[in-house]
């Protein structure tokens, strides 16, 4: 069923959410939840302004959407700061002495800040940027480790108008200093080091290495969260700063104004730019504007998470990809929800650390992605057992699909079969969540994605866009814009209108398969395009293939996914060598330090093959799909593969088939 999981267990019960639950829950009945999606797509005028009633709206908007593909507009006329949402508007109910965001660093130290002191502190950092010179509309760069930094950088540069780009602190210098490039942006903000498993990850002299060649940064702020024994820093004058100096200068009025009375921008102001793969070797830059993208995260929050006061919420994505920002960020946040955050490795200092988390927090809503789930069934039923986890009322899936052992698995083990699971299927590029169920509403099928949330119309669609019968497989497809939908590639309108808009006539194409079986229930089998899902990230197999022809020794390059019990996915890629570069293990070595620092140690290949040449077709076209079979073990070959394998045999017998 789903591309790389051994699908142990076939499963097809369907698991209803228990009494307990549906008696508190926000939506409490499949007719309410018809009834709710319904009204999303026949009045959705009616249907936002009501869901978006909470959020702080300076002026309200007057048209709701107007769209001239792949133009699209929502709740035009709409004047707005995002941070009030997320801030102000907490500080005069009884969120203001609510903690925000509960965060545990891998060490094992706690902070709580409260909405009052998040607020202040985005306050004092959003002044010291506007001394900075930071305007609406300037490019910042963030590139923190999960640090409550990390989200009060995000909701400074929101409150100034300036457009964030967070790059994950797993990118390497060149990942990050090519994605500063490409946005132009004017600041960064970074941090001296990050704790990983014990050991520190020297982001500072990381980004060092990318501001050699960065023209645009006028500025940097760095965060001591280590210290200088361990990740000494060497401060560049004029251009570096120390966070915690900087914001307690004596700033500008201009600056102590906008920080503290911030400006009200249009519905479509930027709001981010977030980086991710694609099918060619340059990741497109998806940017999002304001106040759609807002109302997306503030509504599936509150219904799929179905948040209340009381509710300890975990997402345990990092900040530096899209659900951190949707989901531990700007959609939580929305809604006054406390968020808790943890700093380091799942497994560190040993499997358990995850539910000592959630015992000694309390945590109630836990939202995690199958390649975890996996690792905590692989570490061992053990670790679980040695904690309480009753706390736990909800838990989510995010990321990849998840197969039905893991589904149950979780279930039981995790949720002791009272927690009502929701699989939430979305991408960067939809800025929040498109299909899950709504978890007191629906019941839920293990690796099922569920339902389309408000106003989102998808369908499974053949090659020319014509619907596709219930349990039939075929292209999802988004048929209509939605409010959260990014808006652009930045700097390259052509490339979103052709990845997106032009494969389907007048259809939002995902890149993914699917189908929707009879009950209405969409099921996702993976991407059909040139992404692989690695571990729960995307990675471009061109991007791969262009950071490794850039090695000196390699001739070709050819990546692809293999099925793997744990990553969903494994990275494989064959590779021919340059004429007297010979074919090692020290050659394979250097090939994987290349990758890690091209682009970043999660992108590293799970396996190098060096061939004598790629068996392409008579016109000249690499063969995926026989490398695809090869690297799966699944067609055989013959002859010494202890060097130089060679395919060509094998393509041979093939025709021009692909
Ligand atoms: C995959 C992550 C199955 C899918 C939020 C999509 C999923 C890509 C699910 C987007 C899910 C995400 N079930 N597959 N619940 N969630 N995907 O942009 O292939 O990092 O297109 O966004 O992840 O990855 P992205």
């Amino acid at each position: 069923m789903t591309d790389g999981i051994s699908s142990v267990l076939k499963e097809d019960r369907k698991f209803h959410p228990s009494k307990a639950f549906t008696d508190h829950a926000r939506l409490s009945s499949r007719m309410a939840y018809d009834s709710l999606y319904r009204k999303s797509i026949e009045e959705p005028e009616e249907f936002w302004r009501d869901e978006t009633r909470d959020l702080h709206f300076r002026e309200p908007f007057k048209t709701f959407s107007e769209w001239n593909l792949p133009k699209a507009k929502f709740f035009e006329g709409a004047k707005l700061n995002v941070s009030e949402s997320c801030l102000d508007r907490h500080l005069t109910t009884s969120a203001r002495t609510r903690a925000a965001i509960i965060w545990e660093g891998e060490p094992g130290e706690v902070r709580t800040l409260t909405y009052f002191e998040l607020h202040r502190e985005v306050v004092r950092l959003a002044a010291a940027m506007a001394d900075l010179g930071i305007k609406p509309g300037d490019r910042v760069a963030i590139y923190l480790g999960m640090v409550p930094e990390a989200a009060i950088a995000m909701l400074a540069c929101a409150r100034l108008g300036a457009t964030h780009s967070v790059v994950f602190g797993g990118f390497s210098s060149e990942a990050l200093r090519d994605r500063i490039n490409d946005c132009g942006a004017k600041l960064l903000l970074t941090q001296d080091g990050a704790w990983r498993r014990g050991s520190v990850i020297p982001l500072k002299k990381m980004a060092d290495v990318a501001l050699e060649k960065t023209p645009s940064i006028e500025n940097v702020i760095v965060l001591t969260r280590i210290g200088a024994q361990k990740a000494p820093l060497e401060m560049k004058a004029g251009r570096d700063h120390h966070w915690h100096e900087i914001i307690r200068k004596d700033h500008s009025e201009d600056a102590k104004k906008r920080s503290q009375h911030p400006d009200a921008f249009d519905a479509e102001h930027p709001l981010f730019i977030l980086y991710t793969s694609g099918s060619t070797g340059k990741p497109k830059g998806l940017l999002h504007t304001s106040a759609g993208y807002l109302a997306g995260v503030h509504v599936t929050s509150k219904y799929i998470f179905d948040l209340k006061e009381g509710d300890l919420y975990w997402c345990t994505a990092d900040v530096g990809w899209v659900t951190g920002h949707s989901y531990i960020v700007y959609g939580p946040l929305s809604c006054g929800a406390s968020c808790f955050m943890y700093e380091g490795a799942p497994n560190f200092p040993n499997p358990s650390r995850m539910w000592r988390l959630i015992e000694k927090h309390g945590v109630t809503i836990f939202y995690t992605a199958p390649t975890a789930i996996r690792a905590f069934m692989r570490w061992g039923d053990e670790h679980v057992q040695k904690h309480d986890l009753s706390s736990l009322r909800l838990m989510g899936s995010v990321g990849e699909p998840i197969n039905p052992e893991a589904w149950v698995w979780y279930h039981k083990t995790i949720g002791g079969d009272r927690c009502p699971i929701v699989d939430t299927w979305w991408q960067t590029e939809t800025g929040s969540i498109m299909l899950s169920t709504l978890p007191g509403a629906c019941y839920s099928k293990p690796g099922s994605t569920g339902l389309p949330l408000f106003g989102v119309d998808i369908d499974v669609v053949d090659d020319r866009g014509a619907p596709a019968k219930a349990g039939e497989g075929g292209k999802l497809v988004i048929k209509k814009p939605w409010p959260s939908m990014a808006r652009t590639i930045y700097g390259d309108e052509q490339r979103f209108f052709d990845t997106y808009w032009k494969p389907l006539e007048n259809m939002y194409f995902t890149g993914d398969g699917a189908r929707r079986d009879e009950d209405g229930y969409f099921w996702v089998v993976g991407r059909i395009d040139d992404v692989l899902n690695v571990a729960g990230h995307r990675i471009g197999t061109a991007e791969i293939e262009s950071a490794l022809v850039s090695h000196p020794s390699v001739a070709e390059a050819a990546a692809v996914g293999r099925p793997d019990d744990l990553k969903g996915q494994a990275l494989v890629v064959f590779v021919t060598l340059k004429d007297s570069h010979k074919a090692d293990e020290t050659l394979k070595k250097q090939i994987a330090e290349h990758i890690d620092r091209e682009i970043g140690k999660f992108a590293r290949p799970d396996e190098i093959r060096f061939a004598n040449a790629l068996p392409k077709t008579r016109s000249g076209k690499i063969m995926r799909r026989l490398l695809k079979e090869i690297a799966a073990g699944a067609v055989e070959l013959k002859g010494d593969t202890s060097t130089l394998e060679d395919f060509n045999a094998v393509a041979a017998l093939r025709s021009d088939e692909e």
